[in-house]
């Protein structure tokens, strides 16, 4: 195909994912968002399959059937509650065909760089394996931290930022020995040495970061890959590599600061580790009697009340209820109840978790609100019902400065005259925190999965 097509569908394809991160930016036009990233990554593929580098053509469509075969399957076995867990399996193949690419790259017999553009070339390839490394590393722990297969917990390493600085620079002394080196057998040394050192810092870093910071790592990762990506584009020469990755990067780590804002914690704190476990007092005692409802009061508090907020969160999306709480909020509307949704940021496991699932359920956009729009309503809410949420509405954040949550922003449930948490057990949530609000005067424990309790609920608010 004639380079002039080649560059056109690139600018083309680039077009269409921008298009595309603006579309997912909102559930409404979420859906031409993502057909846009479709659109361009056919495009994409087709442009380089068709370009004058590709030669072997055997080769590449093997590969892609056996790709895009794992693909689809992997894809359609997958649960919503999995997501998480395949977007940092997927980040960590990113980072491996980084770290790939570079060593076919620098191998290369073809490869004729002489000079300047020689050492720009060894740069670019020792940067892309480097991120991708960590990435690979870093993102398999991360799977392994949200399957549950590693614990949550931070393992703190006596000096581990000491540790971590020793890395970097025997990192920075191995790219100098890289460098300089003369014949293939000392650079191929050099840069398997950094590789391995690089596999260690992602296992260290991630290792390090606490349960309750994971969703910082995940959107930290999603940038490193595309950081990758971006650097296996120059390795390639490829432009349109180069910008797709740059967009992950840095919507990546746009997305790693509104989390971290949202959790109101410091970027470099996160990164650096061990959130909320070292030293400092114990957490606050509990005290307090705990209180269980069943499913018929609940439909009568919910009957009798004029404004309702649901807090859905983690356990909605394990229990699969958000068809049954649309139905419930359809027949509270009918008999005329204010009902409305206040959604936490990092409400299940991935960013918007919540807003997919309401969506999905078509619950109407004007009723879901942020955590900031809605917080303050509270004192003026007649029931506020929590589906499976646990940190996210954690007082021990506002009250406890010794919480390992202290600090961050919560949906302030207590607040309403009465509220109904519906969850299995006393257990913790996702940051292994425990929770005073379950032994709150006015908070009624209604016990069960959500969706069995709801569907119940539903049935009596039916009678
Ligand atoms: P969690 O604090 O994890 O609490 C979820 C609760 O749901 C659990 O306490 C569990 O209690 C309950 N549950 C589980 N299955 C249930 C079922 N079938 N029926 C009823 N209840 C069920 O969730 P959250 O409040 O949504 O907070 C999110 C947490 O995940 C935060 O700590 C956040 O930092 C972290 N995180 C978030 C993300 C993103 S980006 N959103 C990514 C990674 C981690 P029982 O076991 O007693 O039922």
């Amino acid at each position: 195909m004639p380079q002039g097509i080649i560059v056109v569908s690139y600018i083309a394809a680039t077009i269409l994912f921008i298009l595309a991160l603006r579309g997912l930016s909102h559930p409404e036009t979420a859906r031409p968002g993502n057909l846009y990233g479709i659109i361009g990554m056919t495009l994409a593929i087709l442009a380089t399959i068709l370009s004058e580098r590709v030669t072997t053509y055997g080769l590449v469509i093997s590969a892609m059937a056996i790709g895009g075969a794992a693909g689809v399957t992997v894809a359609r076995r997958v649960q919503m509650t999995q997501m998480p867990e395949l977007v940092a399996i997927l980040h960590s193949l990113v980072g491996l065909a980084a770290v790939l690419i570079g060593f076919a790259n620098y191998i290369d017999p073809t490869a004729s760089f002489e000079g300047t553009a020689k050492t720009i070339h060894e740069l670019e390839i020792y940067l892309g394996v480097l991120i991708g490394a960590v990435t690979f590393t870093g993102s398999v722990v991360a799977f392994g931290k949200l399957c549950g297969k590693i614990s949550g917990k931070p393992l703190l390493l006596p000096a581990r930022h000491w540790l971590n600085l020793g890395m970097v620079v025997l990192m920075a002394l191995l790219g100098k020995w890289f460098l300089g080196a003369e014949g293939l057998a000392g650079g191929l040394a050099s840069l398997t040495l950094m590789t391995l050192i690089a596999f260690a810092l992602g296992v260290h870093m991630v290792m390090a970061i606490g349960g309750a910071d994971m969703p910082v790592v995940i959107s930290m990762l999603n940038s490193y890959s595309g950081w990758a990506a971006s650097a296996t584009g120059f390795m390639l020469e490829n432009d349109l590599l180069i910008v797709t990755g740059a967009l992950v990067g840095s919507s990546g780590a746009i997305l790693s600061y509104i989390m971290c804002r949202a959790m109101n914690r410091n970027f470099i704190s996160v990164i650096a580790g061990g959130f909320g476990t070292e030293g400092g007092a114990p957490s606050a005692a509990i005290s307090g009697e705990v209180q269980a409802v069943d499913p018929e009061e609940t439909a009568s508090l919910l009957t009798e009340a004029k404004n309702v907020i649901i807090v859905p969160g983690y356990g909605m999306a394990v229990a699969q209820a958000q068809h049954v709480v649309a139905e419930i909020v359809k027949t509270l509307r009918v008999k005329g109840v204010n009902v409305r949704f206040g959604i936490h940021p990092v409400a299940g496991r991935m960013p918007g978790h919540m807003n997919v699932l309401l969506a999905e359920a078509k619950v109407p956009y004007d009723i879901v609100f942020e955590m900031d729009e809605i917080n303050e309503d509270f004192p003026e809410t007649d029931v506020a019902v929590v589906i499976g949420a646990n940190d996210i509405v954690n007082p021990a954040a506002q009250e406890d400065p010794n919480s390992p949550i202290a600090g961050m922003p919560v949906l302030e449930v207590w607040k309403a005259k009465t509220c109904i948490v519906l969850k299995r057990s006393m257990a913790t949530g996702y940051a292994g925190v425990d929770n005073p609000l379950f032994f709150r005067d006015n908070t009624r424990m209604l016990f069960g999965d959500a969706k069995d309790s709801l569907e119940k609920v539903l049935s009596y608010l039916r009678q």
